[in-house]
């Protein structure tokens, strides 16, 4: 059965050793049997005060108390639409947290369960990597015409560059609009951090080459580039990946397509190109929650994208076979820094009126980093 394809895939996981090592409170135990009641009285306590947002890649025992599910751009819209809640607890990683902070008034606080919560990716690109990145496209002489387009996986510091720059934010599930908007508005794009949603979105849905893009690196002068290659790219990536999405490779799709008769394969645009370009359907979080929920009893589904998600989908369409394209478990142990224990413990703080976490940018950042969120928004 389904089910058990999947565990034996993704079998073996202990995350006990990530729980509870980077809060500053006194965290109650994850085995304390009241922890889920705790949880359910803070929750009722904070009432309209709070509202708690979770990305789907959290845990079970996070997602049962979300108000509002999903992928980062249905969460940008939702911290964006909140205008009454005192507090956003925002149940995802930290770049989620600060956009949230970014997009919502001056009153209301954002708190993150975790700060350990980051982002390997968002990692990748830091704000002096790309100031030294422009200067070079500067001294090059495509700066003017070069758009930057930054995924929502990144430092406000990076998005704040990209609205004073004229360029936009995109997420997973609208990189073709906001690669096309750039590319309207200049002629070439500057794509950071993810090198592969940059390139999948450039050769799969706009119709670009492999040769159209150059990537990056920025721990190389001019990026290990020749200003003859910048000049020629149409889109530059940034030598950025993510660690979980990366993790999916090509044989495991041939692999599956082989043993499973009928199987479709899905997964997340920041998997490598091979393997997006042999994927059957490719799509945000929230695409793929959709593509699965609406196929037929009998379907069957090998997905590529972090483990909380696959095994969720999978007790929740029992009449489909779902499948984990990797072999071995394949967590965001950042998106999991968030688990109970530490979402209790922050409600029960604020239920004491005792901020705790507090995600906040500076209005200097936020001053273009909102821009550029806009510009998403609005697209
Ligand atoms: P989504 O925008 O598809 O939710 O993806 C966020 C993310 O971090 C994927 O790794
Ligand atoms: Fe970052 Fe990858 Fe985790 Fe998404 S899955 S939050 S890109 S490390």
């Amino acid at each position: 059965m389904a089910m058990s394809d999947l565990l034996l895939l993704g079998q073996g996981a202990d995350l006990s050793s990530q729980r509870g090592v980077s809060c500053t409170g006194k965290l109650p135990e994850v085995s304390d049997p009241a922890l889920v009641e705790r949880a359910k009285i803070a929750r009722a306590s904070l009432g309209d005060r709070a509202i708690v947002l979770g990305h789907h890649y959290q845990r079970d025992e996070v997602i049962d108390f979300a108000d509002i599910t999903g992928d980062s751009f249905k969460l940008a819209q939702a911290a964006a639409a909140q205008s009454s809640a005192e507090y956003v607890i925002f149940c995802g990683v930290h770049f989620m947290a600060e956009s949230a902070d970014i997009l919502t008034s001056k009153e209301q606080k954002v708190i993150l369960p975790d700060l350990a919560a980051g982002c390997s990716m968002a990692d990748m690109a830091t704000a002096n990597q790309v100031n030294e990145c422009w200067k070079s496209l500067e001294e090059v002489g495509v700066a003017p015409k070069t758009i930057p387009v930054t995924y929502m996986n990144s430092s406000a510091a990076i998005k704040s560059f990209t609205g004073e720059h004229g360029g936009t934010i995109c997420t997973s599930s609208n990189a073709e609009k906001t690669m096309r908007w750039a590319l309207e508005q200049g002629e070439k794009i500057l794509f950071l951090p993810d090198q592969h949603l940059g390139r999948n979105t450039a050769v799969l849905s706009l119709g670009l080459t492999l040769d159209d893009c150059v990537l990056w690196n920025p721990w190389k002068p001019m990026g290990g580039l020749t200003p003859q290659d910048i000049h020629k790219a149409k889109v530059i990536l940034w030598r950025g990946h993510c660690s979980v999405h990366g993790r999916f490779t090509l044989d495991s799709v041939n692999e599956i397509r082989s043993r499973v008769q009928g199987v479709q394969v899905l997964v997340h645009p920041e998997c490598q190109h091979d393997v997006v370009s042999a994927a059957d359907v490719v799509g945000s979080t929230e695409r793929i929650i959709q593509t699965v929920s609406n196929s037929p009893a009998g379907s069957k589904w090998a997905i590529g994208t972090e483990l909380n998600l696959v095994s969720r989908l999978a007790k929740t369409n029992p009449d489909k076979e779902i499948f984990f394209l990797d072999k071995a478990v394949c967590y965001c142990s950042t998106m999991n820094r968030i688990d109970l224990p530490h979402l209790v413990w922050a409600m029960e703080s604020l239920v004491a009126n005792h901020v705790v976490n507090q995600i906040q940018v500076s209005d200097e950042v936020a001053r273009f980093s909102k821009l550029a969120l806009e510009r998403m928004l609005a697209l």
